[in-house]
């Protein structure tokens, strides 16, 4: 038993659904209680969600709840959402926004994922402008080291752009919204959703093509690296048949005042084949990234105890 001066007890919300009783369930929310978290004001948004930050009542962590009104989604969106959930529930790195936990009621459904408060790349590109070469090399390292460890584990996020890339308040990329991620049996399976974003799209996914694996990422990978080093898109125009056209001829020209490796690694990427496309692999080698030391994977906890005398 609970001692009476314990920590107050707070009833999670999984359970009510169980009583189907819809007012006090509907109270809470409105109380800006959603199970062990307090809800503050809206930190965005997408077409089937909300995303909120919120507290943990009793340890004040903060978290970003992401709201889903299941009665809005359609068998698609649904599917897509189940996907999502089913992707990051496997997902353990420093570069991926980590899903805490899941909370369900009646009408909606709550993703306690991560707080990343240091904002978006699209947002630190719009209002800084172009990166430095420092800058961009640790930010897309660990968008590599990121993607990397999904497609070892054969998780495409397959909607990777620059707004989905967050910083925490100290500066830690986090990979976030899986929205459109799949989970394949082989990472080298034919896929035929058109997912994501037209700018960032490869040109296999304008091309309505079967095949649309783990490379749609690394060519996404590339437009990313492109707005950050550049400040502007590799690929623009003002109807979406035009940019079909630009993307599918790979008409794109890196600005000449480019560092030379930095160059080179825009155009092992974005390349028309995706089998010609660098792999994973072959990003981490570049010269570009030779400098940055990678975060990712760590020396083994255990070791680090056991080399009492190499710690600092
Ligand atoms: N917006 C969307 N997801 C977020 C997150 N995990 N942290 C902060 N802002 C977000």
């Amino acid at each position: 038993d609970e001692k009476a001066d314990g920590p107050p007890r707070l009833t999670p919300l999984q359970k009510l659904t169980t009583d189907k009783d819809e007012k006090t369930i509907k109270e809470l929310i409105i109380g800006r209680r959603v199970g062990f978290y307090k809800v503050r004001g809206e930190i965005g948004c997408g077409t089937f969600s909300r995303v909120k930050l919120a507290f943990h009542a009793l340890t004040k962590d903060k978290v970003a709840l992401k709201i889903l009104d299941k009665t809005r989604l359609d068998g698609q969106a649904q599917r897509l959402l189940s996907k999502e959930i089913s992707s990051m529930e496997c997902l353990q790195h420093p570069n991926v926004v980590c899903l805490y936990e899941v909370v369900e009621t009646p009408s909606r459904l709550y993703l306690v994922l991560e707080y990343a408060g240091g904002g978006d790349l699209h947002n630190r590109i719009y209002t800084e402008g172009k990166m430095s070469d420092n800058d961009s090399k640790i930010t897309f390292a660990q968008i590599l080291a990121a993607i990397t460890y999904m497609h070892n584990i054969n998780v495409i996020h397959r909607d990777l752009k620059a707004e989905n890339v967050l910083f925490t308040s100290s500066g830690c990329v986090k990979v976030a919204d899986f929205g459109f991620s799949t989970q394949v049996s082989n990472c080298n399976v034919a896929l035929d959703t058109f997912c994501g974003s037209p700018p960032y799209a490869a040109p296999e996914l304008f091309r309505d093509e079967c095949y649309l694996g783990p490379s749609v990422d690394v060519w996404a990978m590339g437009v990313v690296l492109f707005f950050m080093v550049t400040g502007s898109m590799p690929f623009r125009a003002e109807t979406m048949g035009k940019l079909r056209r630009c993307v599918i001829e790979c008409a794109y020209t890196v600005p000449p005042w480019v560092p030379g490796p930095c160059q080179r690694l825009i155009k092992g990427i974005l390349k028309k084949a995706p089998a010609q496309r660098y792999a994973v692999d072959q990003m981490l080698g570049c010269d570009w990234l030779l400098p940055v030391q990678f975060l990712w994977p760590p020396e083994p906890a255990s070791l680090d105890s056991e080399r009492g005398d190499l710690a600092e």
